[in-house]
């Protein structure tokens, strides 16, 4: 496929300036990648000025929630730029694309995407440790058409937001015992915006109390742990690494593999399984559950100081403790290009003469 770069995307990039603070998720790149899914089949992509969409009010999307999306990043190592595991968010993208019926983006259109995203934006990437470009590709169903059948037009796009990580210290975590995010058989294992709309209750509701995020449990059996919103749980119990086992409602978290692959190469003993709510908080409790953390390509490894359960309120021993930023370092080591790249994870891009 042929990708057309408009010069007035070139001419955007040369006018803009990083700000000092980055956050997560405000700064933007001023262009972006688009494609389109007209009968039957993608067009070329091209990279233009990013803004505004122009969008019919009766589009799917805004009213049935035809809409998927991904979060990856591109490192700066010097003059190089890498990509993490894209191949891997493709795939996901492809399958949360099949959930909500909408045409999967094609793995060779969605790395062209990124890899163009990644080699224009090569600029605006910041080199300090924690900090990349956060890349986020979506996908929407644009058809105006007020039936609820699927779209039979979409589009592509792809935006970046130099970033700093998504949660920087300890998160408090609530566990949430009332409402679910995701139902069985539904869309919990699909990266699908309805997911996240349906935890903005929860997380309002939390930070009144002081807590930072929710803690999931299981839509269908309501005891065992499910992940947080956005990122993928771990615990450390007597020195050993568990995480929930992926049953259908959680997402396969990409950061979440590749933890599990460090941790085994670290030599510990790791278990995915099912984990009771009840059980954990007394493990917490008598301290043979010494850490947890959350992990996910925004937030890195985030270390959690505290779960809390109505109005009781349960410490971790270490946080962040000596597991989470073992992985973490080894994780980042990895991305930032400190560490060999043994696992073939890393995707060089191409640098553009902007
Ligand atoms: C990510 O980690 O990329 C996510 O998608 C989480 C989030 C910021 C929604």
């Amino acid at each position: 496929m042929s990708i057309k770069i408009q010069p007035e995307a070139i001419a955007s990039l040369r006018g803009f300036e990083l700000p000092e603070r980055l956050g997560f998720g405000t700064v933007m790149a001023p262009v972006m990648f688009r494609a389109r899914f007209q009968d039957g089949r993608w067009s070329d992509g091209e990279l233009i000025p990013y803004g505004p969409l122009a969008l019919d009010p009766a589009a799917k999307v805004l009213h049935y929630a035809q809409t998927c999306f991904e979060g990856m990043k591109a490192y700066r190592n010097g003059s190089r730029v890498r990509l993490f595991r894209p191949e891997r968010n493709a795939a996901r993208m492809a399958h949360s694309a099949r959930r909500l019926c909408m045409p999967p983006v094609t793995e060779s259109l969605f790395l062209d995407g990124v890899r163009t995203m990644a080699a224009y934006c090569a600029n605006l990437i910041p080199a300090s440790s924690g900090e990349s470009l956060y890349i986020r590709p979506f996908l929407i169903g644009t058809q105006p058409d007020l039936s609820v059948t699927a779209s039979r037009a979409y589009e592509f796009y792809v935006i970046a937001s130099p970033s700093e990580a998504y949660h920087a210290g300890n998160m408090r975590l609530w566990i949430e015992r009332e409402d679910s995010r995701a139902a069985v058989g539904g869309t919990g294992d699909a990266k699908v915006g309805g997911n996240y709309a349906a935890s903005l209750l929860s997380v309002s509701r939390l930070k009144e109390r002081g807590y930072d995020q929710s803690l999931w449990l299981n839509p269908g059996n309501r005891h065992t742990v499910d992940e947080l919103s956005g990122m993928n749980f771990f615990a450390v119990m007597d020195g050993a690494l568990h995480t929930p086992a992926l049953n259908g409602s959680i997402l396969e978290g990409i950061t979440r593999d590749s933890i599990l692959t460090l941790a085994r190469e670290l030599g510990l003993e790791v278990h995915e399984r099912d984990i009771d709510i009840d059980d954990l908080l007394k493990l917490v409790e008598s301290g043979t559950c010494s850490e947890a953390f959350a992990c996910g390509t925004a937030a890195i490894v985030s270390p959690i100081s505290e779960l809390g359960d109505d109005e009781r309120r349960y410490r971790l021993k270490q946080a962040p403790g000596p597991v989470a930023e073992r992985l973490r370092a080894a994780l980042l080591d990895i991305q930032e290009g400190r560490a060999d790249d043994r696992f073939g994870w890393m995707q060089a891009v191409d640098v553009a003469e902007n």
